[in-house]
C-alpha cells in the first residue's frame, strides 16, 4: 500500500473542510480525486503533502505517518500545488537546481537530473529562459518537472491542467501517461471529470468534505447502474446473436441495433464471467468482430453520486 488514509479530517474554526476520509491506493494506481469547488480536495492534498496538520485521523505514505514522519514522507512524494509562485530573475534550470538542492541531491548529480526532467516535460529548449517569461502551460510543466527531481514514488497533483487551453491540457495528459508508464502512483484532483476518464483506474468523489464513493471506475459505475453494458458487433445475424445471449443467466435486456449489426447487452453477473458470452456466440457459429464493455461515463457517475447532497 503506497497510500493509506485513516479517518483523515480537517476542521478550520467553524468549517469542516474534510471529514473522515479513508482510502487505500496501491503502487501504480492512478487515482482521480473529483469534487466541485470547495469540496475539500486541496485541503486533503495539503495534508498528504504534510503542509497542513490533520485535526483527526492520519494517512500513511509507504508506511510513513504524515503527522510524525514528515521528512520521510516529503522524500517519497512530489506535490504540485494548485497555485504556485514563480520567481523573478531565475532561469528554468536554476529553478530546478534550487529544488534539487532543497532535496539534498548532490551537486554533481543535479545537471543530469535536470536534463532528464526537462526532456520529460519537453522543456529542453527552455533551460536558459527566465521562468517568468514562460507561458502558463510551460510554467505548469515546469512545476511538474520540479515535483520530479527527487524521483518520488507518489505524485500529488492539485488540478495540474487548470487554466490551460485544450492543446496544453492534452500535453499535460500525455505527460501524466508517461509518468504512469514509469510506475509512479498518481493522486490527481480535478473538477473536470471527462479529463480523468481515460486515464485513472480508480476514482473518489468528494462532496462537502466527505468521500461519497471511491474505488475502481468500472465497479463504481456498475454499483450505481446495477449492470455492465457490453457492446457486441457481429458480421451478420444480429438477431440470431440476441437469441443465443438472451437465455444465458445474468443477461438482462439485449437490444439489437440492426443497421450496424450491434448488440447492447445488459449484464448483472460477475465481471470475470463475461467471456462466457463471447464463447457462446462463437460456439453458435457467429462471427464477432468486436466485444467490449461500454465505457464508464464519469459525468454520469458524478451527477448520480452528488445528487441530493449538492441540492
Ligand atoms: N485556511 C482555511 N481557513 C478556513 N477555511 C478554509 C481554509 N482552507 C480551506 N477552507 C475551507 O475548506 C473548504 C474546502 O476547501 P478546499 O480548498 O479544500 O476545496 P477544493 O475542493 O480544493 O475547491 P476548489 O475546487 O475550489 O479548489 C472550503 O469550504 C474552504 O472555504
Ligand atoms: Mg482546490
Amino acid at each position: 500500500m503506497i497510500l493509506e488514509m485513516q479517518g483523515l479530517s480537517k476542521q478550520f474554526r467553524n468549517v469542516t473542510a474534510v471529514w473522515n476520509l479513508s482510502l487505500q491506493l496501491e503502487e501504480g494506481d492512478i487515482f482521480g480525486f473529483i469534487g466541485p469547488n470547495g469540496a475539500g480536495k486541496t485541503t486533503t492534498i495539503k495534508m498528504l503533502a504534510t503542509l497542513l496538520k490533520p485535526t483527526a485521523g492520519t494517512a500513511y505514505i509507504d508506511g510513513h505517518d504524515i503527522r510524525t514522519q514528515q521528512e520521510e514522507v516529503r522524500g517519497l512524494m512530489g506535490y504540485m500545488p494548485d497555485f504556485f509562485g514563480v520567481y523573478d530573475d531565475v532561469k528554468v534550470w536554476e529553478y530546478l537546481d534550487f529544488f534539487a538542492a532543497a532535496y539534498r541531491i548532490e551537486r554533481s548529480r543535479r545537471p543530469q537530473i535536470i536534463e532528464d526532467v526537462l526532456a520529460l516535460t519537453d522543456l529542453g529548449g527552455k533551460r536558459d529562459a527566465y521562468v517568468e517569461e514562460l507561458s502558463r502551460g510551460m510554467k505548469q510543466r515546469l512545476c511538474l518537472a520540479k515535483t520530479l527531481v527527487h524521483d518520488p514514488k507518489l505524485l500529488l497533483l492539485d488540478e495540474p491542467a487548470s487554466g490551460l487551453d485544450p492543446r496544453a491540457r492534452i500535453e499535460i495528459r500525455e505527460l501524466l501517461k508517461e509518468l504512469r508508464s514509469m510506475g509512479k502512483t498518481i493522486f490527481i484532483s480535478s473538477h473536470i471529470l471527462a479529463e480523468l476518464s481515460d486515464f485513472c483506474n480508480k476514482i473518489g468523489i468528494i462532496e462537502n468534505g466527505q468521500l461519497v464513493v471511491s474505488g475502481d471506475v468500472q465497479e463504481i459505475l456498475q454499483q450505481i447502474s446495477g449492470h455492465i453494458t457490453i457492446v457486441i458487433k457481429v458480421v451478420a445475424d444480429a438477431e440470431r446473436a440476441r437469441q443465443v445471449l438472451a437465455p444465458i443467466p445474468h443477461v438482462g435486456n439485449v437490444r439489437v441495433v440492426e443497421q450496424d449489426n450491434t448488440l447492447l447487452v445488459e449484464y448483472v453477473g460477475e465481471r470475470d464471467q463475461i467471456s462466457e458470452l463471447l464463447q457462446r456466440l462463437v460456439g453458435a457459429g457467429l462471427s464477432v468482430t468486436s466485444f467490449s464493455e461500454e465505457e464508464a461515463d464519469l459525468e454520469d457517475i458524478f451527477m448520480k453520486m452528488t445528487r441530493g447532497i449538492v441540492s
